[in-house]
C-alpha cells in the first residue's frame, strides 16, 4: 500500500523547532486531518510534505518520492489549498482557473469542462467571468478550493479549508470531499480547528503539540473505546482538550495502549 511517511523529522527556524522528532504515516485514499494548538507545526508539515521546506533530519517519503528529489512529481500529485489562499486578485476566476490548468498541463477542451463542472458544484458558476478582488473570503476559498481539484490531484492538501465558508458551504465541501475520497481513492490531508468536521468526515487523525505527533487514532476506534463520551456520543472536542492537560509522553503511550492508530 502507498504512504507518505515522516520519519523522525525535525524543522527548526532559527532558535524555534517547529518539528521535533515527527513520525507519521498517511495511507493512500485516508481521509486525514492534523490538528493542534496555533503554531503547533501543521503547515510546516504540509510545507515539508510538498518540499518547500528541507527538513534538519529525517526523512520524508510521498508513495514512494522524496519531496526534494523528486520535488515536482510529488508537487504534480497534489493539490493544495494554502492558509492565504494565494489567487492573481486582478484576474477573473476563470482566468485564475485557466492559469493553473495550463501549468498541470490540461488540454483547453479538458479544462473548460472540468473547470464549468467545479464552478457549478460550488455553485459559483455565475461568477466565472468576475475579478476576484471583490469577492468575500468564503468566494475565495471556493475558488482556491476549484484550482486546487482542478486536475484530479492524488493527494489534496487543504489548510484551514472551511475556515471563512458559511454552514452549507462547509456542508457541501464535505460532501465533495467525501466522495473524491470514496470514489477516486484521492488522500486528503487537513489542518482545521473545526472538530465537529473533523469528527465528521475523517478516517484517522493525528494531534501535533510542539512539532511532535502525541496522538494518533482512529475516529471509529475512538468511537469504540466508550471514552470522551459527552451527551452519550464520543466527543472530538472532549479529547482534544483531555489530552491538553496530560503530558507529552502520556498521550503517546495512550497511542500504543489503544493500538487506535489501526
Ligand atoms: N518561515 C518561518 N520562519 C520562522 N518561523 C516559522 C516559519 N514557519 C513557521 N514558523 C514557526 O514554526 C512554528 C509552527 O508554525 P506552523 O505555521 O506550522 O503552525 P500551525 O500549526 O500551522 O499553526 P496555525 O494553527 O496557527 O496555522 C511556529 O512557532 C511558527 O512561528
Ligand atoms: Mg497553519
Amino acid at each position: 500500500m502507498l504512504t507518505i511517511q515522516f520519519e523522525s523529522i525535525k524543522k527548526t527556524f532559527g532558535s524555534v523547532t517547529a518539528i521535533n522528532d515527527l513520525q507519521l504515516t498517511i495511507n493512500e485514499g485516508e481521509v486525514y486531518a492534523l490538528l493542534g494548538h496555533n503554531g503547533a507545526g501543521k503547515t510546516t508539515t504540509l510545507r515539508l510534505l510538498l518540499g518547500l521546506l528541507e527538513p534538519d533530519h529525517g526523512t520524508i517519503t510521498v508513495f514512494g518520492k522524496n519531496p526534494l528529489g523528486d520535488g515536482d512529481t510529488v508537487r504534480r500529485m497534489c493539490g493544495v489549498l494554502s492558509e492565504d489562499v494565494g489567487l492573481y486578485e486582478s484576474l477573473t476566476v476563470d482566468d485564475n482557473l485557466r492559469y493553473y490548468a495550463d501549468i498541470y498541463g490540461m488540454s483547453r477542451v479538458e479544462a473548460n469542462k472540468r473547470i464549468d463542472q467545479l464552478l457549478d458544484r460550488f455553485d459559483l458558476f455565475d461568477k466565472k467571468c468576475l475579478i476576484v478582488k471583490g469577492f468575500s473570503t468564503g468566494m475565495k476559498k471556493k475558488v482556491a478550493l476549484i484550482r486546487a481539484m482542478l486536475h484530479r490531484p492524488r493527494i489534496l492538501l487543504l489548510d484551514e479549508q472551511t475556515n471563512g465558508l458559511d454552514p452549507v458551504s462547509t456542508a457541501d465541501l464535505r460532501t465533495i470531499l467525501s466522495q473524491l475520497a470514496r470514489e477516486q481513492g484521492t488522500t486528503i490531508i487537513m489542518t482545521t480547528h473545526n472538530l465537529e468536521e473533523v469528527q465528521k468526515m475523517c478516517d484517522r487523525i493525528s494531534i501535533l503539540r510542539h512539532g511532535q505527533n502525541i496522538l494518533t487514532a482512529s475516529i471509529s476506534a475512538l468511537k469504540n473505546s466508550n471514552q470522551y463520551v459527552e451527551q452519550g456520543q464520543f466527543s472530538l472536542e472532549k479529547l482534544y482538550m483531555d489530552i491538553e492537560t496530560i503530558k507529552t509522553t502520556e498521550a503517546i503511550k495512550i497511542t500504543e495502549a489503544k493500538g487506535a492508530n489501526k
